[in-house]
């Protein structure tokens, strides 16, 4: 444990789950938020109670086009060439799966701060899985060449503290991607697409994974969290320089890519002082 957690640079450690990826735990920051959808505690508590049956939701609801959003995201990744990636609030590990095929020579980190979604990760030989608040992350300034969160910012409590952590781990010229769901344009379709997912999504996700709760406020969290120009104005003010928003799936799907100021090739030891190879 104490190797992992050497290997992971500064930061309170908890357990680690043996297996050959091994979870890492770390402390979390309580932070009080009045959103349910933005309480941690109500955030780890849902999607423990949806941990089993999340992906299946996600592929049904979604139509199949989840993977098609992630490979997306992992495309962009590929092309910044990066060593060490840090995927945020990996949840079942899918885009941790995606970044690892897209970037085969790559370390990807899988984070999230659910241990019942990390479990679900592991099973799907998600390789090195860390147990951590995102808001509060357990590695080294300047440890990652790209760091991506895709699903997971809408629910944490401080969306800039959030988007400060990930600016605090990447590299200098690094590279953040958020994906996330958004809403389209105005018109008809916005309208159809509210009516989906404030009346319709919640009853397709109860039967699905039998915990309508869990979905009650999807809409509402979607609703509430900046998209387009807004939220690219709120990464530029945690540090970033944003690349202009780029909708998918007329608009209830988007994704912001920035790079953290300053310049230094990916990779190299210099950049990333506190990562060692994992003995895992
Ligand atoms: C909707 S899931 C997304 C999972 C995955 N990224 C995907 O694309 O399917 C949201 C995940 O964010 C995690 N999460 C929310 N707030 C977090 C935080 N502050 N720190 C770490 N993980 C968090 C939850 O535990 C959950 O697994």
């Amino acid at each position: 444990m104490a190797e992992l957690a050497d290997a992971y640079g500064s930061g309170p450690y908890g357990v680690t789950l043996g297996g050959s990826n091994p979870l890492v735990s770390t402390n979390f920051s309580g932070m009080p938020n009045p959103l349910p959808q933005q309480n941690p505690e109500f955030v780890r508590r849902t999607f423990s109670s949806i941990a089993g049956r999340y992906d299946f939701a996600n592929h049904l609801l979604s139509g199949g086009l989840d993977f098609l959003w992630r490979f997306r995201v992992s495309r962009l990744v590929a092309a910044s060439q990066p060593s060490r990636i840090l995927d945020l609030a990996t949840g079942s590990g899918d885009l941790a799966l995606a970044l690892q095929k897209a970037c085969p020579s790559a370390q990807v980190v899988a984070a999230d701060f659910c241990l019942p979604m990390l479990e679900e990760a592991q099973k799907k030989s998600v390789a090195h899985l860390v147990q951590a608040d995102a808001m509060a992350l357990p590695f080294s300034g300047a440890t990652f060449d790209a760091v991506t969160v895709a699903f997971g910012l809408r629910n944490m409590a401080s969306w800039e503290k959030a988007l400060q952590e990930m600016h605090r781990v990447l590299r200098p010229g690094g590279l953040m991607v958020v994906l996330d769901f958004s809403l389209p344009a105005r018109g008809p379709l916005r309208e159809i697409y509210r009516l989906y997912l404030h009346h319709i999504l919640p009853h397709i996700a109860g039967w699905t994974t039998g915990r309508a709760e869990a979905y009650e406020y999807l809409g509402e969290s979607i609703e509430a969290f900046p998209r387009g120009s807004d939220m690219a104005a709120l990464i530029e003010t945690c540090g970033f320089q944003c690349e202009p928003p780029n909708k998918m799936c007329l608009g209830i799907v988007s994704l912001y890519a920035a790079r953290k100021s300053g310049r230094s090739s990916p990779g190299t030891q210099a950049d990333l002082p506190h990562l060692e190879k994992p003995g895992i």
